[in-house]
């Protein structure tokens, strides 16, 4: 058979217990529950943060949007695509971070291709990523023609060490998440910043899980220190799609000009960008929804049993560690027969033998639901 690979490999799948499958969601007003095949769960496995998905105020905003400048935007943003929803965004996102320009793109994971991609023109430039790095800045990174090293998790001794070693590169970036996706933890913000400085190299970090969440007005590792370059989703915690990235006007001016990503793709709906001002905005003075995420991680770690530890985090993650493929599978199936949905993370998405509960708390959970969480956690591991 042509292509012969692909059944192999995912047969595969199957014997190392990997095996992926879509799951319809047929939840029709988003919150703290999902219903999959008729049957209702609580939802712990979402990125809606904050709960803004489905929110009022932002769906008008998304109608007016709609009616102001169409769904569509019908062009790419360099021909006729970019729109007035679009700048208006961005210069809401450049106040909100204090950041000189912001750029938008239609997922994070393009953004994350196109800011390797143009910085990774030649071997002169120097990459350093976390080991922990999400998929889409691995492969910007490697698909890129820069040189690239990866320092051990959140070893600031260890990149210490491979920059003072790196004179011969006038380009330096160090590329990290502020919080890791699948551990939850923080990157040292504030440390990478420093150190970003000391070495003449430029900080990158992908904000996806800290946008909104962390600082006091949501605004991600920028609230720890001055980031050269962020980049976010807007699908997470934002509750709308796309993605956006702060830089400065030299490195705006340069991906507009050579970003393929930036310029070979259509603009993302204006409606959308209308509807994420509104976000953004609730974002900023609703603090109530970063307080109630602190709020309820703590009770969940004071009620998980002694032997479950949980990373600290001022994220919504949550990691639970299992090991085993096949452990962790089943131990998401009972908990689905108790009503829970919290997916189980495997490899290759997280390291071998690390299959994980991953569980996410938002401000749309309320103590009720952490504690039958808890309570059916650690029945389901002890
Ligand atoms: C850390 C990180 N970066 C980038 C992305 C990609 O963002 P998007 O979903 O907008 O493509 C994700 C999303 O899964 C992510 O977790």
């Amino acid at each position: 058979m042509n292509f012969d690979f692909i059944r192999h490999d995912v047969n595969e799948q199957k014997t190392k217990s990997r095996y992926r499958q879509l799951v319809c969601n047929n939840t029709t007003s988003q919150g703290n529950q999902i219903v999959i095949n008729g049957k209702s769960y609580l939802n712990f496995s979402s990125n809606d943060y904050l709960g803004l998905n489905n929110h009022v105020e932002i769906n008008k905003a998304l109608q007016e949007g709609t009616d102001k400048y169409g769904i569509c935007s019908s062009s790419s943003s360099l021909v006729t695509g970019y729109h007035y929803a679009h700048q208006a965004l961005e210069n809401d996102i450049c106040q909100w971070l204090n950041k000189p320009k912001c750029l938008l793109f239609s997922s994070g994971f393009a953004a994350n291709l196109a800011l390797f991609q143009a910085l990774g023109k030649s071997s002169e430039s120097h990459f350093y990523l976390d080991k922990l790095s999400h998929a889409s800045m691995i492969d910007g990174a490697y698909h890129s023609k820069a040189k690239v090293k990866r320092f051990n998790h959140n070893n600031i001794e260890q990149l210490t060490t491979l920059l003072s070693n790196a004179t011969d590169s006038p380009n330096k970036l160090i590329a990290s998440e502020g919080v890791f996706s699948m551990d939850g933890c923080q990157a040292k913000v504030f440390e990478l910043a420093q150190l970003a400085k000391a070495k003449q190299a430029w900080l990158y970090l992908d904000d996806a899980h800290s946008i909104g969440v962390i600082g006091n007005e949501g605004q991600g590792s920028n609230y720890f220190a001055d980031i050269d370059i962020t980049m976010a989703t807007l699908g997470k915690a934002i509750g709308t799609s796309g993605a956006f990235l702060t830089c400065n006007e030299d490195l705006h001016e340069y991906l507009v000009n050579f970003s393929r990503h930036y310029i070979y793709s259509t603009a993302i709906s204006p409606a959308i960008a209308w509807a994420t001002k509104k976000s953004i905005e609730l974002i900023q003075k609703e603090h109530w929804r970063r307080e109630k995420i602190t709020e309820l991680s703590t009770l969940f770690a004071q009620l998980l049993a002694p032997e479950i530890e949980l990373v600290s985090t001022k994220s919504s993650i949550h990691a639970i560690i299992i090991g085993d493929e096949k452990k962790a599978l089943t131990l998401s199936d009972n908990l689905k027969k108790q009503g829970i949905w919290l997916t189980a993370i495997r490899p290759p998405t997280v390291a071998i033998n690390s299959s994980r509960l991953r569980v996410t708390i938002c401000a749309n959970h309320n103590t009720k639901d952490i504690k039958y969480l808890a309570e059916c956690i650690n029945k389901a591991i002890a």
